[in-house]
């Protein structure tokens, strides 16, 4: 299991200074909306340099039209990042196009499909989808491992599930995670490394809990001896 530290600091500089005091760890790096729709590719740049060995998960969720979904996968993959996500719910048609765009590359990123964001709980996602979470998410990944998608973004508590109905290496990444009973602030699903370990998740992204401390690189130690 991999540590992934979202940087979703206000300033491009909090984000640069947390990224150098992690420097040492073997970790990925979530890059998300707010980071990338200010600062674009000059965070992505600037944390490379700060260790080239840095994985980079670019949170962008794309949701779109097949083609448009695909010109942006291509763009994405000539940023140099290793990952990257699109919406299961996008269809997959979408999610198929983007998958044939990018093997006629050389070299790809991981690709991620996000089946239900961790904020919802039941009730909030049945008043979108009309049905729960647990079905939904199950199908939405099956669609997507049909669609030579990588692996998904779901709640630990559905990533043993979606690996018995697709496969054991069908990649896992899951947010909501609290890893010594933090605050779950606005998500509603929030596990603790136990049960992403028992869950079997490839990755786990952790924010707040880790940006928000004052000693950002103990709560990292820890998690890092958790894992
Ligand atoms: O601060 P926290 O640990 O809750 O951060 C979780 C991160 O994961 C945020 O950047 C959020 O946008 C992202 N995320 C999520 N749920 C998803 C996909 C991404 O919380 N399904």
């Amino acid at each position: 299991m991999k540590l992934c530290v979202a940087l979703d600091l206000p300033t491009l500089e909090e984000n640069i200074s947390l990224a150098k005091e992690l420097k040492t760890f073997d970790i990925w790096l979530k890059v998300g909306f707010r980071s990338y729709i200010r600062d674009s590719r000059t965070i992505i740049d600037k944390l490379k340099e700060i260790n080239p060995n840095f994985k980079i998960f670019l949170d962008l969720k794309l949701y779109d039209i097949p083609n448009t979904m695909a010109d942006a996968a291509q763009e994405i993959s000539e940023l140099g990042i290793d990952m990257f996500n699109i919406h299961a719910s996008s269809g997959k048609k979408a999610m198929q196009t983007v998958m044939d765009r990018l093997s006629k590359k050389e070299k790809r990123p991981l690709v991620l499909a996000v089946t239900a964001l961790t904020s919802f709980d039941d009730q909030s996602f049945h008043e979108i989808y009309g049905t729960d979470i647990k079905t939904k998410a199950s199908q939405f990944a099956k669609d997507a491992y049909e669609s030579g998608i990588d692996g998904v973004v779901c709640s630990a508590f559905e990533s043993s599930m979606i690996k018995t109905n697709t496969s054991k290496n069908f990649l896992t990444l899951t947010p909501g995670i609290r890893p010594f009973g933090e605050d779950a602030g606005d998500q509603k699903r929030v596990a603790t490394i136990t049960i992403a370990k028992k869950e079997l998740v490839d990755f786990i992204v952790v924010g707040r809990p880790i940006y928000q401390s004052n000693n950002p690189k103990s709560i990292v130690e820890r998690i890092l001896s958790e894992i």
